[in-house]
């Protein structure tokens, strides 16, 4: 089924498919929100960091003299301070060891050298300058090629046993059968690319207000976190703090993206400093601190080959991937997944047999590698295997559209099994890119193509269809540090019929303290302006392992579901009560619960919640509550088919997005209205991929795009217009049907950016040009191509 189901509640109640407008905007929009810097304890003193300004150094000594005489200085803390208390490193979620304050070397420009912890922030930043480091400059190495090269300075000297800047190795799938797959093939096409580094930049950049009391033995730490109850635990294990004694609190967080899942140096010292100095401590990052030394993501550089029949059919996939970790490996993956789930880079396509290597490096850089805004590696894995199909059609001489309609998994094939080991869940791909199509009236398009091409006039059509792999995860697979990728959902409904949601995960703009409710109520018929959900907060809210890699529907949203369905149980047995009939009579509808075959004869959720704290069946506990934590079978597999009309000016590159027809199928939509709002920034972040933003480094090191000035990020003036399409396959294993779509814009659109500008060249001989598409690179590659058909 691909039509969209319609809300069985009704509006009043709120539930499943409704565009509830969304609770927390009365708070975040009318400046009522509480974000970190909002925060202020009595007697609060603030840090600020001292970075390296050069990206590898032997630091000789640190002289802190005379910043620690400057007026309102309370302390100035350095690596060989942090040692003392065995603090000087820390463990990274990928299992690495990452610099709190460095000791023996600086790795890349912006590394954390010390910390000034001051009465006020500026004096604290005055301070910093007065810090004197003696730095011994080492060879830099920017790129993972150069890293991996023989003779190649040793960037983790520190690790015992480190002998080159090799991070890690990973691979999936079959390589013999793929071989044996390529040697069948009429033809081999090939692509090398670059996924270019790029920064979340959410508005909000990071921070931590910690407030440690050691006559009580309490750790109260406000963090920017995306997920606060995997970051107790590892704050209970790099700092020692018993566990029960520590509270996180995440407060209102102005974007996360990916950004705020990384434990940072920062967050440590500013607790040690609380520690040590028995005041709160604040420390809260500036834009440029931001931009160079927190979680960088892609950086993958990758050679797809595709094995392919004259006919046009694939028969098998092979990938050879190098990424660029920067200094530490230091973003979470899960334990068993060291390149995250890259291998879904198969796509959306059937074929039997596929290969794909990863490695990775470690180089003079920030360190990098968050799933920013994608699940784990996704973004550049569907970026990957829809440039390859792209580039595969132009070689064979099909278009681009059949070619993919050719080769798409079948709706009768699902559940569907990858030759790397993912079961697909559900997909209909055909409809999905025929209705795009449709939409965009492909054919007619096609032929004012040839027609323009005949002018001297150069137009695209990029057509992207992915598939994502979100929802970790399956305990059985997927940890964090062997923290199990499970989370929860507590439920407790109030005597009047008002109802708490209590959830692991942590919204950081995405709207959860809305569609969390409208699952309650739509299982349950309490209204959902009746429901309040909290998140954010490890003393008040059950376990999980936070909101990423859109796992808060697919997980927290099922843990939801089940544990309303949980309560409904207790529910009618206690309106089984109340009417005087059998609990296996009684049906729950809307917030009504009846007697089956006897209308009229009914008692409301709310009449049934007084009675949980009044009017008991004999034998039966008080209240009306429960938590559960699900643990989900399989991941969830949204996808999506995009296309893009371009119109390219041939005398300067400049290129204009003309149409962005995006169809999306996240199974059942909680509430289409934050699901579009969703999809809109990630075609707007896909747009910006593919257009304006990088970040580069010179070969000194030096960081090239450390303030929006540099890094570009679109605002609504060049944003192209988008036109929003959906069809809906339920995930069969999900309890309402639901999957996650918090990244899916981000993980689908840039291909179809980059797809529509290729196209518009491609008949002068244009297969690639990495991205950023600046004008001056599609200006060049016009040239090269017209001097080379000359
Ligand atoms: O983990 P994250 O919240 O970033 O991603 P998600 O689970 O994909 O959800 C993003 C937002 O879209 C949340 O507010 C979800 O509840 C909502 N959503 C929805 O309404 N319907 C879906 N099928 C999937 C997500």
């Amino acid at each position: 089924m691909t039509t969209i189901p319609k809300p069985t509640t009704p509006p009043e109640i709120g539930g499943i498919g409704h565009s509830v407008k969304r609770h927390e905007d009365d708070r975040l929009l009318a400046g009522q929100g509480n974000f970190l810097d909002d925060h202020v304890l009595p007697g609060m003193l603030h840090m600020a960091i001292l970075r390296s300004p050069v990206p590898h150094a032997r630091i000789n000594s640190i002289d802190t003299s005379a910043a620690t005489a400057l007026d309102g200085v309370v302390a100035v803390v350095t690596g060989e301070l942090l040692a003392q208390y065995n603090l000087a490193w820390m463990p990274t979620l990928s299992g690495d060891t990452q610099a709190v304050l460095a000791t023996d070397k600086v790795r890349f420009q912006g590394q954390e050298v010390a910390a000034v912890i001051a009465t006020d922030p500026y004096t604290a930043e005055d301070a910093l300058e007065l810090i004197d480091v003696d730095y011994e400059l080492l060879p830099v190495i920017t790129s993972p090629q150069q890293a991996m090269a023989d003779g190649a300075v040793v960037i983790r000297d520190d690790k015992e046993g480190q002998t080159t800047n090799h991070v890690y190795d990973w691979e999936s799938g079959d390589a013999a059968e793929t071989d044996a797959a390529f040697a069948q093939a009429d033809r081999v096409v090939t692509l090398e690319t670059h996924y270019p580094r790029s920064h979340p930049a959410p508005l909000e950049t990071c921070g931590c207000l910690a407030d440690v009391n050691s006559t009580t033995g309490q750790a109260t730490i406000y963090l920017t976190s995306q997920a606060p109850h995997a970051h107790r635990t590892v704050f209970a294990m790099v700092a020692g703090l018993p566990e029960q004694n520590i509270r996180i609190i995440s407060p209102d967080l102005g974007g996360g993206f990916g950004n705020k899942v990384p434990v940072y140096p920062g967050y440590v010292v500013a607790t040690a400093a609380s520690l040590v100095l028995q005041r709160p401590v604040k420390w809260v990052e500036s834009r440029t601190e931001n931009l160079i030394s927190t979680g960088f993501a892609r950086d993958y550089y990758m050679k797809g080959e595709l094995a392919v029949t004259d006919e046009g059919r694939i028969l098998a996939l092979r990938v050879n991937m190098l990424s660029d970790q920067g200094a530490f490996y230091s973003d979470a993956q899960p334990t068993q997944f060291r390149a995250g789930l890259f291998h879904v880079v198969t796509g959306s396509y059937d074929y039997p047999a596929a290969h794909v290597k990863c490695a990775g490096a470690y180089t003079n850089k920030a360190p990098g590698g968050v799933a920013y805004r994608c699940s784990f590696r996704i973004t550049e894995a569907s970026f990957m295997i829809e440039r390859l199909v792209q580039t595969a059609a132009y070689e064979l001489g099909i278009d681009p559209a059949e070619f993919r309609l050719k080769n798409f998994i079948q709706p009768e094939q699902f559940p569907y099994e990858t030759p790397t080991g993912f079961l697909y869940d559900s997909g209909d791909y055909p409809t999905a890119l025929r209705t795009a199509l449709g939409e965009v009236g492909y054919e007619e398009l096609r032929a004012e193509q040839a027609r323009l091409r005949d002018e001297g006039k150069l137009m695209g059509i990029g057509i992207a269809h992915f598939t994502e792999a979100v929802g970790a995860g399956p305990s059985k697979k997927y940890d964090i540090l062997g923290l199990k990728m499970i989370d929860s959902a507590e439920l407790r409904i109030h005597p009047t019929g008002k109802a708490i949601l209590k959830i692991g995960v942590k919204t950081q703009g995405q709207g959860h303290e809305t569609t969390f409710a409208q699952i309650v109520a739509d299982e349950l018929g309490i209204p959902v302006t009746d429901i309040k959900v909290m998140h954010g907060d490890t003393d008040n809210t059950p376990y999980g392992l936070g909101t990423y890699a859109s796992r808060s529907t697919p997980v927290a949203g099922a843990a939801t579901a089940v544990v309303s369905r949980e309560l409904a149980e207790k529910a009618k047995k206690i309106a089984a009560h109340l009417l005087e009939a059998s609990d296996q009579d009684i049906e729950l509808a809307n917030g009504q619960f009846s007697v089956k075959g006897t209308p009229g004869k009914s008692v409301t959720i709310q009449d049934v919640a007084l009675a949980a704290y009044t009017n008991l069946p004999d034998g039966m506990d008080y209240g009306l509550e429960g938590v559960h934590y699900y643990d989900p079978p399989n991941l969830t597999y949204p996808y999506g088919s995009y296309v893009v009309v371009v119109d390219v000016d041939p005398e300067t590159g400049v290129w204009k997005v003309r149409r962005m027809v995006a169809l999306d199928d996240c199974g059942v939509r909680i509430n289409p209205m934050i699901v579009e709002g969703q999809i809109h920034g990630g075609l707007t972040e896909g747009f910006a991929k593919s257009s304006m933003q990088w970040i580069t480094f010179d070969e000194e090191g030096n960081c090239i795009g450390s303030n929006l000035m540099d890094y570009l990020i679109p605002t609504a003036w060049e944003t192209p217009r988008f036109e929003l399409l959906a069809t809906c396959t339920p995930s069969p294993h999900h309890p309402i049907g639901a999957k996650g779509v918090g990244e899916s814009a981000t993980v689908g659109s840039p291909a179809a950016y980059v797809n529509a500008v290729i196209d518009a060249l491609a008949h002068l001989g244009v297969r690639n040009i990495d991205m950023p598409l600046l004008p001056d690179r599609v200006w060049s590659a016009i040239q090269s191509a017209q001097g080379s058909s000359a």
